[in-house]
């Protein structure tokens, strides 16, 4: 597979958070696209948009399941790249893929649902370390058994997970008034929006330098603790929020100790605590780019603009958010106001002073 060679590229879970991006942007490459979904005429209005701006986009629509083999088979026979962007839920059971592309024959790549850091090297704790970490790293293991040419994608923190809370890791929305910060907040993080990691996924899917390679999507800009991330939160917004600490030890009793109206709840608790102390403590989604194992996206496909912290924190701004800031610089406006009176008031008279003589 030669970088100009035209690659025919298959989604599974394209219809997911990050798998739309990946079938967007497979498109605008302009490679042959296909996405396998379980429902092609889906009642929900947000998910029928969905597949008609796939289609729109040229992309081919397939009705499968990760369940049904025939209906992996199939499309796989037409395609030679697969990459899969299924959720947290069925990680584990992408050895059907394998077993598919098998059975298909002419796969020449596959990228399994990574999307994290590397979870062959991680300190993190129970509940995600058995569940998340152990079912890609079997995965991983599973594509290598079966000499299954692949490439892995390594990304910190998706911004839709992260920025809307400006990293509060048990919150869906910015700081009110206070701003839970797990650990001491200095720890590094990175973050990457969904569009570029489609993106750089893309590239790297048709690109024989990412063969049997990790593809490390670490965006230079996009590294800041959370103390960082909170100051440029307060200075777009104009406020200043309360910082509640919460030192390791007492993230390490939530997550063993999470209390919650039902085992499922907890255990998501748990899952997103955990996942929130490996980044935010331990630090791994600032993971090293290992040049022996794999490439920086930025270096392989610097043509890709991606988007800052910044620019998305920018988006999470209300529409008037400008009121906002300038409400929260009221002094500062209302002493220059003052001063342009006073200016204002001498050259008037220094004016009329010259017309009387
Ligand atoms: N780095 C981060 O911060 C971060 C955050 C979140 C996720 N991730 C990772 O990103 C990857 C994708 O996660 P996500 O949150 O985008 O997933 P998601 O939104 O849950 O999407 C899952 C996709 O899988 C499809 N699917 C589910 N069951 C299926 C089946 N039986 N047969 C075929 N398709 C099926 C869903 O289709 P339907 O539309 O039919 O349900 C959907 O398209 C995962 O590896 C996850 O761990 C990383």
């Amino acid at each position: 597979m030669s970088p100009n060679e035209e690659t025919r590229i298959l989604v599974i879970g394209g219809t997911g958070r990050l798998g739309r991006h990946i079938v967007a942007a497979s498109a605008r490459l302009g490679h042959p696209t296909a996405a396998l979904v379980r429902d092609t005429a889906p009642s929900d209005p947000a998910k029928a948009a969905l597949l008609r701006s796939f289609r729109d986009a040229g992309v081919t629509l397939v009705k499968g399941d990760l369940y049904d083999h025939t209906s992996l088979v199939r499309p796989m026979k037409a395609a030679d790249v697969v990459i899969s962007a299924l959720g947290t839920r069925q990680i584990a059971d992408q050895t059907r893929l394998i077993a598919a592309i098998k059975d298909a024959g002419g796969v020449k790549r596959f990228l399994p649902s990574e999307f994290w850091t590397d979870v062959d090297h991680t300190a993190a704790v129970e509940p995600a370390r058995s569940t998340v970490y152990a079912s890609k790293a079997s995965v991983r293991r599973a594509v290598e058994a079966a000499g299954v040419p692949h490439t892995y994608v390594l990304c910190g923190y998706l911004a839709g997970a992260a920025l809307p809370s400006v990293g509060q890791v048990l919150s869906p929305a910015p700081p009110a008034d206070e701003a839970v910060v797990l650990g001491g907040g200095d720890t590094k993080v990175s973050y990457v929006a969904e569009e570029d990691v489609g993106a750089y996924t893309v590239r790297a899917a048709a690109d024989p330098r990412a063969a049997g390679r990790m593809l490390y999507v670490k965006p230079p800009a996009n590294t800041l603790s959370h103390n960082e991330l909170l100051s440029m939160w307060e200075k777009k917004t104009g406020r200043t929020f309360l910082r509640v600490y919460v030192a390791e030890d007492a993230v390490l009793k939530m997550i063993r100790g999470g209390k919650n109206d039902s085992a499922e709840a907890s255990h998501a608790l748990g899952i997103a605590l955990s996942i929130g102390h490996a980044a935010y403590i331990l630090g791994e989604t600032n993971f090293k780019i290992e040049p022996s194992l794999g490439a920086a996206a930025g270096e392989l496909y610097p043509d890709v603009e991606y988007t800052t912290v910044s620019e998305y924190l920018d988006r999470l701004l209300p529409t008037g958010s400008s009121g906002r800031y300038l409400q929260g610089h009221k002094g500062v406006l209302t002493s220059l106001a003052a001063l342009c009176c006073v200016l204002l008031c001498i050259f008037v008279w220094m004016l009329s002073d010259r017309i009387s003589r």
